[in-house]
């Protein structure tokens, strides 16, 4: 047998059983940032594909989807973006800071990244121009989403 393949498979293994090795095959979340830019936000990343961005419970701290692409049926009516929130509602404007990546449940998926919760529900807007919350009782955790972009408001001191 050729000695450089089989140091090869004998390193893959031991790679693959020892703590440490595992990498995440997601690209970086980060590419998905679009507001505000990636040197202003507080990001960690820890073992595996899991992450830590900090930000402020906000009306502009949100992660957009296309309904199209996620298990939460698209409401009658409705365009194709969806919003879903960290704030309540406009008249709670802020909150305390979170880990939005715990927040939405995020997870890496065949090289995708999705998010599974909706504890302040999801925003919509409607052809006939109106607007709507649906499962902020978070009845739509579990569903899979497919992350289009993140809004987080930096986080107060
Ligand atoms: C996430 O990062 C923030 C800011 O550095 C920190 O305060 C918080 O404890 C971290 N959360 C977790 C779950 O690691
Ligand atoms: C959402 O998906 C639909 C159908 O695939 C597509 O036509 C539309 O352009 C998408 N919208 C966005 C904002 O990506």
């Amino acid at each position: 047998m050729n000695y450089l393949l089989f140091f090869l498979l004998v390193t893959v293994t031991i790679c693959q059983d020892e703590y440490g090795c595992e990498d995440c095959e997601c690209p970086d979340l980060l590419d998905k940032l679009f507001y505000p830019f990636r040197s202003e936000v507080l990001y960690t990343e820890e073992a595996g594909c899991v992450r830590n961005l900090t930000c402020k419970t906000d009306v502009s701290t949100f992660v957009r989807f296309n309904f199209t692409d996620s298990e939460i049926p698209r409401p009658d009516d409705s365009y194709y973006d969806a919003y879903a929130l960290t704030s309540e509602s406009p008249e709670v404007p802020t909150g305390p800071n979170i880990n939005i990546f715990q927040f939405f449940g995020m997870i890496c998926e065949n090289n995708e990244w999705y998010i599974t919760k909706y504890p302040s529900g999801i925003f919509y807007g409607t052809f006939s121009g109106e607007e709507s919350v649906i499962g902020a009782n978070g009845e739509l955790d579990g569903k899979k989403a497919k992350i289009f972009g993140i809004h987080c408001e930096p986080p107060s001191q």
